[in-house]
């Protein structure tokens, strides 16, 4: 974690623009080069259009002075008249432009996101704090487009228009570059203000921000609002979404308020600077210091250049400053450590051997902002799983039983320990090594919104996705497409005009995806729990035959399913207590003799007292 927050603090503005601008220019190559030519062509357009104006009021007074003809006079406003179209037309682009790239690049930036999430250590997922990364990075993804382009405008049309303006004017009467500086620092300073102040603010609603998501999602989620009803919870739900909205708002206005005020002060020293501009420059031309066609020219032009020095400021340092936490946020969450493994390809199948594994969740915090004291969810276990050997996990809950088979799979690696499968570490293993040859039904298995079919070729969509296939996974997990409106084309979701499922159905769904996909190794986190266990019988009979020759892990509750295991694993509070056959366990005095005669009681009939007529 600390590491994390050192890169967080590292990470500067210069830095971020290098970073995403090699991913705009590959967006879109050409429309990105025709948006910069274009660009500095609209600076010099601006520049030459102050001198035309020059020419042109010095050529009208030497007419009425009678030192020239009115030819030209007429010349001198043609030229201005074409610099005018041209400084327009190109304005138009200019202001066209942005909005096609920005389409093209915004897609790319959020596939970015998406690309970095696939390789990310999964673990990541169980840390708040990551989280709040996460949610940040999708935040500063809709900046960056913006941030890069007003760097780039900044850099090729304002800064080549004020390096001209500073020598048109210096060649006038030096003094007058110091216009630029007048009217340039106190903005400038406003927005370095406002800068620091809006990454703070970045930095503070993301929490609440997340937190006020999540109440939407408990009161409108459509799988959370029947139990929210129902429980009566929709007014708490309701009531701290509120609280947190209203936090979310004093945040921002607080923020807002701060950086406006001093934003306002600066504008008033600047504007008092343009004043005393004005008062020099019209002293200039009493002395005769500067021609009249000079005069008019910087006049006009002192009240452009504090306009666009305005815009720039304001408008495009403006809205860089308000982003720049976010930005920064979005080009952290890239540069997140991701989970790396010098081996690409699949270890093999063999055994997995764990040697005093131990792990434990990233810890929360506390509500006064400390850490809570770190507990180990597994501790200590070392065991052997053999090549095709079935073993059976059991154990209270909150025992440890999912962390472990994460751990043996390789979703998680190990705080302490070794987990090796076949022979390598898997640290060692690159993500897609990890998973290729493994399968799996979780506890909190996804219901996708998605076809039949699609539910279950999802898990290995290079595999045979052909009919007689998928028949032969449903049949292994109870579920009967010919039952189904559409068969496997039936959408499963209420959503998108389909159908809802059963509890049971949902989870037959999921191990039929589990099952789909090749594997050597397949891991069951109570992938029965809410089917009847008529069908139960079946599945795990059927599972038993087609898993003689792979590897597996289930983990359950119910202890006369385990009879199909080759071994079974006691867990309790995070250790392996208890490991052999059922009839060696049950023999013994121990953790699984009480949880099998705990669960035994509630078959044998009870001896009730005969009721008195
Ligand atoms: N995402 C998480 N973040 C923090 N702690 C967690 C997380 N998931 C589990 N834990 C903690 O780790 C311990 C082991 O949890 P685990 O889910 O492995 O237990 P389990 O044996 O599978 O329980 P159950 O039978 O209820 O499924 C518990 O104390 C739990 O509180
Ligand atoms: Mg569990």
């Amino acid at each position: 974690m600390k590491k994390q927050n050192e890169t967080k603090n590292k990470t500067t503005m210069a830095g971020a623009f290098g970073k995403l601008l090699p991913v705009m220019v590959k967006a879109t190559p050409f429309l990105f080069t025709v948006n910069m030519l274009l660009s500095v062509l609209h600076s010099i357009s601006f520049g030459v259009e102050t001198m035309m104006r020059q020419r042109f009021f010095d050529s009208a007074v030497d007419v009425a002075g009678g030192k020239t003809g009115i030819g030209w006079a007429f010349l001198a406003l043609a030229f201005l008249g074409i610099t005018n179209v041209a400084c327009q037309v190109l304005n138009g682009a200019a202001n066209f432009l942005p909005g096609v790239v920005e389409g093209k690049t915004s897609a790319r930036l959020s596939m970015a996101i998406q690309k970095k999430i696939a390789r990310l250590d999964p673990a990541v997922f169980e840390d708040t704090e990551k989280l709040d990364d996460i949610n940040k990075a999708e935040q500063g993804k809709n900046s960056a487009f913006w941030f890069v382009y007003n760097v780039l405008a900044i850099l090729t049309f304002y800064i080549p228009y004020f390096i001209f303006m500073g020598w048109y004017l210096f060649s006038l009467k030096p003094i007058l570059v110091s216009a630029i500086v007048i009217i340039f620092l106190p903005t400038a300073l406003a927005q370095l203000i406002r800068a620091k102040v809006f990454s703070h603010l970045e930095d503070t609603s993301a929490p609440v921000r997340r937190e006020y998501e999540y109440y939407e999602t408990c009161m409108a989620g459509r799988e959370y609002f029947k139990e929210t009803r129902i429980l009566g919870g929709f007014s708490y739900f309701r009531k701290l979404y509120q609280e947190s909205l209203i936090c979310l708002q004093k945040l921002k206005f607080k923020a807002t308020m701060k950086s406006n005020l001093f934003e306002l002060s600066m504008r008033a020293v600047s504007t008092a600077g343009y004043c005393c501009i004005l008062w020099m420059l019209y002293d200039a031309l009493i002395k005769q210091e500067v021609t009249v066609g000079a005069f008019a020219a910087v006049f006009n032009s002192i009240g452009m250049l504090y306009g666009v020095m305005e815009e720039v400021i304001c408008r495009h340092m403006g809205n860089m400053a308000a982003s720049a936490g976010s930005i920064r946020n979005y080009v952290n969450f890239l540069e997140m450590d991701e989970r790396t493994g010098q081996f690409q390809a699949a270890p093999g199948w063999g055994d997995i051997v764990l040697e005093n594994v131990s792990f434990s969740y990233p810890a929360g915090k506390k509500e006064d902002g400390t850490p809570e004291p770190e507990k180990y969810a597994v501790k200590n276990v070392s065991l052997t799983l053999h090549k095709g050997e079935t073993l059976a996990v059991v154990g209270e809950n909150g025992s440890g039983k999912s962390t472990l088979i994460r751990l043996i799979a390789g979703l998680y690696l190990p705080g302490e320990g070794t987990v090796k499968k076949n022979g390598t570490d898997t640290r060692e293993l690159a993500m897609e090594a990890l998973t290729g040859q493994t399968s799996a039904v979780f506890q909190k298995f996804q219901r996708y919104q998605m076809t039949l079919a699609e539910n279950i070729v999802i898990s290995d969509p290079a595999a045979d996705c052909g009919e007689s296939r998928l028949d032969s996974v449903c049949g292994m997990a109870g579920t009967e497409p010919g039952e189904f409106p559409e068969g496997y084309e039936t959408m499963l979701s209420r959503e998108f005009d389909g159908i809802d499922l059963s509890g049971g159905q949902w989870q037959r769904v999921a191990i039929a995806r589990g099952f789909f996909r090749s594997h050597d190794l397949i891991i069951l986190d109570e992938p029965t729990a809410a089917i009847d266990p008529y069908e139960e019988t079946r599945i795990y009979n059927r599972f038993a035959e087609i898993s003689r020759d792979k590897s597996a892990v289930i983990v359950t509750h119910r202890l006369g399913s385990v009879k199909l295991a080759d071994r079974i694993l006691v867990m309790k509070d995070g250790e392996a207590v208890q490991l052999g056959t059922h009839e060696e366990l049950i023999a013994r005095e121990g953790e699984y003799k009480r949880l099998y005669e705990a669960q035994e009681q509630w078959y044998k009939p009870i001896d009730c007292p005969a009721v008195v007529q």
